[in-house]
């Protein structure tokens, strides 16, 4: 295969793998970075480097339009994990303006698809982030550029933030902890989304194959972390007043509060796909 694929995202957790899967399917990767020198050293999580994996590099700064121009140029598709998680840029101009950017050049260049990681519930959340993905995915369904829309439950990586919790002794769940999630490994997704790309368009909710109540991840979480479980019990309205105060702090602190109020309180299921279990995960990362 000779096909040259823009990754957008390159860099993140799922970008990565997304990168390493590529190139391992005889893709030629284009990536899409900030850094070269941080790209080629190994990413968070346990995400690999993109050293050797990528054909072409594309230094980029999706707050500045014009560094975006002619990306796309003889290039065959596009996947991006693009996004704002830890980042400090606003939402609306990353995962909206800064794919919107992208796509505009696919369709300039008359690129074949473009497969986007979205979220699980995107249509539904009341966040930035999400409203962003939301518009984004509808832009894209919307294109010439045949769309390949993914939507993911949580990653592994976020997952992390448990363990660490637990390894400090704290832990809580929102309400009873009834919620439910089946959280993804990066590889896993990348692979689905690599065996789509040069397929037909469509959308697809995709999730890890174990499911857990927020309740059991804190359980796993103290069990890896090898500590007796302290997990307190958040009444659910606090999640209102949280949210009331981020919101008086700064848009980012608001918006970060909402999405993960929105995470601990509606169910984010997609249909199981891959191998990777989350507890060997934890334990290769406590
Ligand atoms: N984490 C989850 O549980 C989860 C669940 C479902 C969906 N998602 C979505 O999946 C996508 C990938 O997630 P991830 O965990 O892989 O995210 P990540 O590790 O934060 O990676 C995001 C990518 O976007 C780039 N980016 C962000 N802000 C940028 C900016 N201002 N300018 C240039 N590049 C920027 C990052 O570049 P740098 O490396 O240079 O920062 C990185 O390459 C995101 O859109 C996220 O919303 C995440």
């Amino acid at each position: 295969m000779d096909e040259l694929v823009v990754v957008a995202g390159a860099t993140g957790y799922v970008g990565r793998h997304l990168v390493e899967g590529l190139d391992a399917r005889g893709y030629r990767v284009r990536a899409l970075v900030r850094s070269r020198d941080r790209a080629e050293k190994p990413g968070a999580f346990g995400a690999p480097s993109l050293s050797g994996h990528v054909a072409e590099w594309r230094i980029v700064d999706f707050e500045a339009p014009e560094t975006i121009e002619g990306v796309c140029e003889g290039a065959d598709r596009v996947v991006s994990a693009l996004g704002v998680t830890r980042q400090k840029a606003s939402p609306w101009q990353i995962d909206f303006r800064g794919n919107l950017a992208v796509l505009a050049d696919a369709e300039k260049h008359a690129l074949a698809s473009f497969a986007y990681v979205n979220v699980l519930h995107s249509d539904a959340g009341d966040s930035m982030t999400m409203r962003s993905k939301f518009a984004f995915a509808q832009a894209l369904s919307r294109s010439r550029v045949t769309p390949q829309i993914v939507n993911p439950s949580g990653y592994f990586s976020d997952m992390t933030d448990f363990l660490r919790m637990a390894q400090r002794g704290m832990g809580f769940t929102m309400g009873s902890g009834s919620t439910k999630v089946n959280p993804i490994h990066g590889a896993d997704l990348a692979s689905f989304i690599v065996d789509r790309v040069g397929g037909a368009g469509g959308a697809w909710d995709v999730g890890g194959p174990d499911t857990f109540t927020y309740r059991q991840l804190e359980e796993l979480a103290f069990r890896v972390a090898g500590r007796t479980p302290h997990i307190l019990r958040v009444g659910e309205g606090v999640g209102d007043a949280m949210t009331w105060l981020a919101d008086r702090g700064s848009p980012r602190l608001g918006n970060l509060t909402r999405f993960f109020v929105e995470s601990l309180t509606v169910d984010a299921v997609g249909t199981p796909i891959g191998e990777r279990h989350l507890e060997p995960y934890l334990r290769s990362v406590a």
